[in-house]
């Protein structure tokens, strides 16, 4: 069964087919090309150029091969929601470099800061010194979240890692609580939160975690149908977690995506995080919300708890802040991120490039009135993808906020189909729409927020091309 769920399925099946042949699990020495031996199993390095394929070996064969490559792209440059490959091909990008490209690729204003920063200097250490750019940015943080303090670092995982810590240090407590198909980043910290697929935690040791079970109300954990349900689900926190495995004395913060993301896009109901965030705040306990993927305008306001009229104690940061760069951040209360001088910090964090980047494109996104928009796109993208649901039964669901939007492709028992699921995202690749992989069967798409509705429409064609290849 293992071999069947997940994104790691392409390689799972290559690992399998080299078993079968062999009769043994190779080690990984042997295993170094394994992408580019499957991709040309499978036909796909036939349809990319001569210049894709020599990078793409050459990749295989000296970079770790620790994530998981659905199909053999080779980026070369992009402007707006168009990717071109290294040997000239155009492909529509309704991945965003995983929800991050929320201002476009290339866009002018942020190019414009890039550079003007670039001629100044790039990094002074700002654990050490002070500098305009991270201060400009953190006001703007502010007006935008109406937290009163941040803290920089580099990536989702950093900020999860720094939420974390925080949590611990304000509380003296050292336990959490998150959710079944979590996902919060993969270092030792975030990774004891993470709880989607086992490949990311095989081996690894943790930090006491409670899981919980999420509102995955397409394929409820507790069998029940939303709205009799009355959230039961959340409720288990209180009604189970603290009553027999970990006293709400012991625990630092529970840790939740205002929807999950690589866990399979998935949108609770509003009164699922209001009532999380009830339970908290009657236990005295801190909530966090990971808005690594959610944030920075992705599913309307610039924050997604927004949404389900919740505030967090905590927010952490990442991906579209740096509009390409590597930037992360946790925004609290002042009288909750109110630790001492060199308790935390990093080399990187608040990087002056980074924070020039981050500032132009959320000035950018705020002008451009982002917030209904994607609203607006959201709903189309999803209206369509619903008349296509009638159409192709392998659409079980069709589920989103904003320009987050997953469809879960399933058997005709409603059972996951990460097989089809898989074709169905190489059928689009050979169209030219990126796509990626989310949850054990869903699809994933996060297109850059200035994508026109044009593209959008020509994006749906070839999607819809892509289920016809596949077949019902
Ligand atoms: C919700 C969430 N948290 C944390 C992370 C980790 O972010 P990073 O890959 O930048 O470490 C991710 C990445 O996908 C994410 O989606």
């Amino acid at each position: 069964m293992m071999f069947e769920i997940g994104e790691e399925y392409i390689l799972d099946q290559e690992k399998l087919r080299r078993f079968e042949k062999t009769g043994r699990i190779e080690s990984p020495e042997n295993n170094l090309a394994a992408d580019f031996d499957l991709f040309k199993e499978i036909g796909l390095i036939d349809i990319v150029g001569p210049k894709a394929r020599e990078i793409i070996e050459q990749d295989c064969n000296i970079v770790s091969a620790c994530a998981a490559r659905p199909y053999p792209l080779v980026v070369d440059r992009a402007k707006g929601s168009i990717i071109t490959d290294v040997d000239g091909r155009e492909y529509l990008d309704f991945v965003a470099g995983i929800a991050v490209m929320n201002a476009g690729h290339s866009n002018p204003e942020v190019n414009a800061a890039i550079f003007s920063q670039l001629e100044k200097m790039t990094h002074c250490g700002y654990g050490d010194f002070f500098a305009e750019p991270p201060v400009k940015l953190a006001k703007k943080l502010i007006e935008l979240s109406a937290y009163s303090k941040v803290f920089y670092c580099n990536s989702g995982t950093e900020a999860v890692e720094a939420a974390i810590k925080l949590a611990f240090w304000k509380t003296k407590r050292q336990n959490l609580i998150s959710f079944y198909n979590a996902f919060h980043g993969r270092t030792l910290g975030s990774l004891s939160l993470t709880c989607s697929k086992i490949r990311q935690k095989e081996h690894f040791p943790s930090i006491r975690t409670v899981h919980s079970h999420y509102a995955y109300c397409y394929r409820c954990p507790l069998k029940l149908e939303y709205p009799s349900c009355g959230i039961e689900c959340a409720k288990e926190i209180e009604n189970l977690i603290f009553r027999r495995e970990l006293s709400p004395d012991d625990t630092a913060a529970v840790f939740v995506e205002p929807l999950q993301g690589e866990g399979g896009y998935i949108v609770p109901p509003t009164e699922f995080h209001k009532e999380v965030r009830k339970i908290c705040t009657d236990n005295d306990v801190l909530l966090v919300a990971d808005e690594v993927q959610t944030g920075c305008f992705r599913t309307g306001p610039f924050l997604a708890m927004e949404n389900f009229e919740v505030r967090a104690d905590i927010s952490c940061l990442a991906k579209a802040l740096g509009a390409g760069l590597p930037i992360g951040a946790m925004l609290a209360d002042s009288d909750l991120m109110n630790w001492p001088p060199g308790v935390h910090s990093n080399t990187f964090g608040g990087n002056l490039l980074a924070s020039a980047a981050s500032l132009a494109s959320l000035e950018f996104l705020e002008r451009e009135n982002t917030q209904n928009r994607v609203k607006e796109l959201g709903s189309h993208i999803k209206q369509r993808l619903r008349e296509l649901q009638e159409n192709f039964p392998c659409i079980g669901d069709v589920r989103g906020l904003g320009l987050m939007i997953g469809v879960e492709i399933v058997k005709s028992d409603k059972s996951v189909d990460p097989i089809r699921r898989d074709k169905i995202l190489r059928e689009a690749f050979k169209e030219r729409i990126l796509l990626l992989p989310c949850g054990d069967s869903a699809i994933r798409f996060c297109p850059p927020l200035v994508i026109t509705e044009d593209e959008i429409g020509l994006g749906l064609d070839k999607f819809e091309k892509a289920l016809n290849k596949v077949g019902k």
